[in-house]
């Protein structure tokens, strides 16, 4: 599998990071359902993208791909369970999704606003990212085979789905593929954009918050202590009534 599909160049070089994510077994469990979340997603948007195309060959390959993407989500749920059931209960461990995302197959596209070259471009250049990502974790997972043996499982349908995705998209595509697949290109790069800049937002809202309550909110529990001392102890007498007998 590793002539067919090798992992990135750019996850290559981001290696030890990705070592060091599948290391800690309770994440790899974590992760393996969130996968396979992911991968049910997909699956799904591909029956409704194989219910809409006019294409008979088409809704052949999408309705093969979605039960795919189905029993991949069963294979990942399934192992991403016997883990955490042979794992100590521990607390919600760092995901880093952000890393290591798994298959986002199509993502937040609209099935129903697409053509089908729009669609296979898309799907191509997100399955192309998912084998060349498994491929990776197949390398990282020497010292969990069972976890790796579902990778390598996952890994073949993968390649399928890159190469028909590919094939399929020169056959439907009028003014050629490569036009096809660079829109297709900009489209994640700008979905990838706009989830750094969610991450990044997220991550400085939670400093202010935090700077605001750490450094902000002692100040005023001070004047409020102070002003506390000021008032006096006991009962007191009524403020005495203004003397105006009208709002205005
Ligand atoms: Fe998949
Ligand atoms: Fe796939």
């Amino acid at each position: 599998m590793e002539e067919v599909v090798r992992p990135s160049a750019f996850d290559r070089a981001l290696r030890s990071l990705h070592g060091w994510v599948w290391r800690d077994p309770h994440r790899r469990a974590r992760k393996l359902l969130r996968f396979a979340e992911t991968e049910a997603d997909g699956g799904r948007d591909l029956s409704r993208a194989a219910e809409l195309t006019r294409d008979p060959l088409l809704r052949r390959l999408y309705l093969r791909h979605a039960q795919d993407e189905l029993r991949h989500a069963a294979l990942f749920r399934d192992r991403g369970r016997a883990l955490l059931r042979a794992l100590p209960r521990s607390g919600k461990a760092f995901e880093a999704n952000w890393l290591a995302p798994g298959e986002r197959g199509l993502d937040d596209l609209s099935v129903a606003d697409e053509r089908d070259d729009s669609l296979l471009a898309f799907l191509h250049l997100s399955e192309k990212a998912a084998a060349q990502r498994f491929a990776l974790y197949r390398q990282l997972l020497a010292h969990d085979p069972a976890t790796r043996d579902v990778f390598d499982e996952v890994l073949q349908d993968e390649a399928f789905h890159m190469s028909y995705t590919k094939a399929q998209l020169a056959r439907v595509a009028d003014r050629g593929s490569g036009a096809r697949l660079w829109r297709a290109r900009l489209g994640r790069l700008w979905k990838a954009y706009l989830r750094a800049a969610a991450a990044l937002a997220s991550v400085l809202g939670t400093l202010l918050l935090r700077l605001q309550y750490f450094l902000i909110l002692p100040i005023f529990a001070l004047l409020a202590r102070r002003a506390a001392k000021r008032e006096r102890l006991g009962f007191q007498a009524a403020r005495r009534p203004s003397a105006s007998r009208s709002q205005y």
